[in-house]
């Protein structure tokens, strides 16, 4: 059980606008209340006040959590004694630590091979069951479906609502940090299940009059996993970007509603442009993301010039998910040296 004094989690800041009752287990990792940073560089380039919502800063290290936290809860007030998902990897890492701490199993199927490091780890110590599939995202989600009625299991992907009420949150905390929504919101885009989540939060909270505008919602893929873009299931879907790498997403109608209700659009950014935009974004602003992320900051540095006053940027999950990525950002090698003062010295002095 959770102690009121020390849950601060999206489920005790924002149980009116959830799905929970009394008779919920909130099951929590104190997920949420991430820092919206404002980037002055990136201000200067959009011609707009741009703020980063900063999700890598959940207790795993992506967004999920905000939805993860809802739908395990909820799973175990339904009774169910094990959850199950697909995952490019982050939703993974989340539903083993949410099933951990309500000490209940978790199965995970992954696209054999396609999974960043830091998130494989993140299952096995958590102590989830993981299955490697031999087929991409849509093919283990497509099982998930068929597997998921078993008795006492819970699907956790997002095409479980709670995870979606639970994302929800984070343009909750974005209206309440400026004290109105921002005029465009810029996020990375899979299985579309966030882009809905946001659009839902950012609605929600108008409707409630805590905001007066709603924003246009501007969607990136990357560029070899782009279905919505070219509104067609692409079969084989490939990018550096591994948490994006989906080619046919659950939540794409959902999605199109975002986008044609906001007068938003979806774009594509290629994988160069996405790990260019990684390498800037830490070494420019300190800000260290994975490739999925950066196709946020990607996506602004193709729009260019931007028509707005305030835009956020959600980066979605933390770069050190996956060194293996990062380090094909540029060539990165140390500088050797004696253990001496004047060899370093002479390194120092370097140009
Ligand atoms: N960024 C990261 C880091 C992600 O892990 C994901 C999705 C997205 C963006 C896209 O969000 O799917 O809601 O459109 N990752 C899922 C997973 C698919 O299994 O972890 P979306």
């Amino acid at each position: 059980m959770s102690s009121p004094l020390h849950d601060h989690g999206v489920i005790s800041r924002y149980r009116q606008y959830l799905p929970v009752s009394e008779a919920t287990p909130v099951i929590s990792l104190n997920e949420g209340s991430t820092p919206l940073i404002h980037s002055p560089r990136l201000s200067e380039r959009a011609g707009a006040e741009v703020f980063i919502k900063y999700e890598g800063l959940n207790p795993t290290a992506s967004f999920k959590d905000r939805g993860m936290t809802v739908a395990v809860s909820k799973a175990v007030e339904e009774g169910s004694r094990t959850v199950i998902c697909a995952s490019t990897g982050n939703t993974s890492a989340a539903a083993a630590a949410y099933a951990a701490r309500a000490g209940i199993q978790c199965a995970v199927l992954l696209p054999a091979g396609k999974i960043a490091q830091g998130k494989l780890v993140q299952a096995y110590l958590y102590g989830a069951k993981v299955i490697a599939i031999r087929g991409n995202f849509d093919q283990a989600l497509q099982l998930v479906r068929e597997l998921g009625g078993m008795p006492g299991f819970a699907v956790v992907n997002s095409i479980n609502p709670h995870r979606i009420e639970g994302q929800k949150t984070a343009a909750f905390e974005i209206i309440e940090e400026l004290g109105e929504a921002p005029d465009m919101h810029i996020l990375p885009v899979g299985n579309a299940g966030n882009i809905t989540a946001y659009w839902k939060g950012y609605r929600e909270f108008h409707h409630l009059g805590r905001a007066k505008i709603l924003p246009r919602m501007m969607g990136f893929q990357a560029a070899g996993s782009a279905p919505i873009f070219h509104q067609r299931v692409i079969e084989q879907p490939n990018t550096i970007a591994t948490a994006i790498r989906i080619g046919n997403p659950a939540s794409w109608q959902a999605a199109n509603a975002a986008l044609s209700g906001s007068t938003g659009a979806i774009d594509i950014v290629t994988d160069e442009e996405i790990l260019a935009a990684q390498s800037w974004l830490a070494s420019n602003e300190g800000i260290f993301v994975e490739p999925a992320s950066a196709a946020s900051v990607a996506g602004l540095f193709k729009l260019g010039r931007v028509q707005a006053r305030r835009i956020v940027l959600t980066v979605t999950g933390h770069g050190l998910k996956d060194p293996d990525a990062a380090m094909m950002t540029g060539d990165y090698r140390p500088f050797d040296a004696d253990a001496e003062v004047s060899a370093v010295r002479r390194i120092l002095e370097e140009k």
